[in-house]
């Protein structure tokens, strides 16, 4: 991914990206760095200020409002996402689910500002999103987020120092305290190869819990851990939201995972990605597997995303189930 332009905190100066690197108060070693400081965080606000008109009312810390995203790739475009509407409230643990290729990561990496919408507006805190900014991290799925060279301290310390957040003293002193939060204390000065998956995924946690950001966004971000290491995952990042009452938009296909992290569910359909129900699970948590209620949202969410035309009739012909787990139907 490609950001030619940031505009400066300070002053709206445009400059190249080249610029900007060179502007940096700690140079980066590599291309390598440089290109995964862009990727995590904007080390300046690419938002231009928002005039006032484009403040909305709404009370949602994030709002998606008939936000379609389209993929130009020669002739061919491909609608990745169609007139998808969400609202995220602060505090709110937020879940989007939905198969294979239904514009979860499009959509995610949308709010994060990577990826440009065509039609529809992303707003945080009322204001539109237009880029990249130190308010917005992401966790991704792949362990490899964490350049190797530096430590695991340095690597919570890197998005603080990139962004100007924080002086190094600052920094080093957030990145003990999230490490610590993390469970990952003794392992403050390895390297990330000598960390388990999980190890890593921590890191990358305790890294974007330590910007303090408005809205922690994670795409899938335990996928690709075993099942007893996910579990452990789960149960370690509610526990970290009850202490600090973070934002998040968790992508996930698991419906079991969607279950237990999300207080709220968004269910995406693909084909264009669109918005099909959303379900309120906040009655659920690691405790809720097995039960009866449990089992029937886990059914209900799965008519919805393999069998919609039986969803359609079970929706409807089942008003007071819908209205004990809140579910919505959208489309
Ligand atoms: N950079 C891109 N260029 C062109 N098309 C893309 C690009 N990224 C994603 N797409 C397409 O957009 C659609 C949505 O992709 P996206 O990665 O958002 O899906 P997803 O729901 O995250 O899937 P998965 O669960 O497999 O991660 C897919 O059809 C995909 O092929
Ligand atoms: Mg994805």
């Amino acid at each position: 991914m490609r950001w030619p332009y940031a505009f400066a905190q300070d002053g709206d100066v445009a400059l190249s990206r080249g610029s900007w690197l060179r502007s940096a108060a700690e140079p980066y070693a590599s291309l390598a760095e440089a290109e995964l400081a862009d990727r995590l965080i904007s080390r300046v606000s690419t938002s231009p200020p928002v005039p006032s008109q484009q403040v909305s009312a709404s009370t949602a810390l994030l709002e998606v409002d008939r936000v379609s995203i389209d993929y130009v790739t020669g002739a061919r475009v491909l609608r990745a996402t169609h007139q998808v509407s969400l609202q995220v409230h602060a505090a709110e643990r937020f879940v989007l689910l939905g198969a294979s290729g239904c514009g979860k990561s499009t959509l995610l990496k949308a709010m994060a500002g990577f990826v440009p919408v065509s039609e529809g507006a992303i707003r945080l805190g009322g204001a539109q999103v237009q880029g990249p900014g130190p308010d917005r991290v992401m966790v991704f799925q792949e362990f490899d987020q964490l350049p190797p060279w530096k430590t695991v301290r340095e690597n919570v310390m890197f998005p603080l120092l990139a962004s100007r957040r924080t002086g190094k003293a600052e920094a080093r002193e957030r990145a003990d305290l999230y490490l610590e939060k993390v469970g990952l204390s003794r392992f403050a000065d390895v390297h990330p190869h000598q960390l388990s998956g999980g190890m890593k995924q921590r890191v990358a946690i305790a890294r974007a819990l330590a910007m303090h950001p408005k809205v922690l966004l994670m795409d899938e971000p335990f996928a690709a851990l075993d099942a007893l290491t996910r579990r452990r995952m789960q149960e370690e990042l509610l526990a970290l939201w009850e202490e600090l009452r973070f934002t998040l938009v968790f992508v996930t296909h698991s419906i079991e995972e969607a279950l237990v992290v999300g207080s709220r569910v968004a269910i995406l359909s693909p084909h264009p990605g669109r918005l099909r129900a959303e379900i309120n699970t906040h009655a659920f948590g690691l405790a809720s597997g097995g039960s009866a209620e449990f089992e029937a949202a886990h059914q209900r969410i799965h008519r919805l995303l393999f069998d919609e035309e039986r969803a359609g009739a079970q929706t409807a012909g089942d008003t007071s189930s819908s209205a004990a787990t809140g579910l919505r139907r959208v489309a």
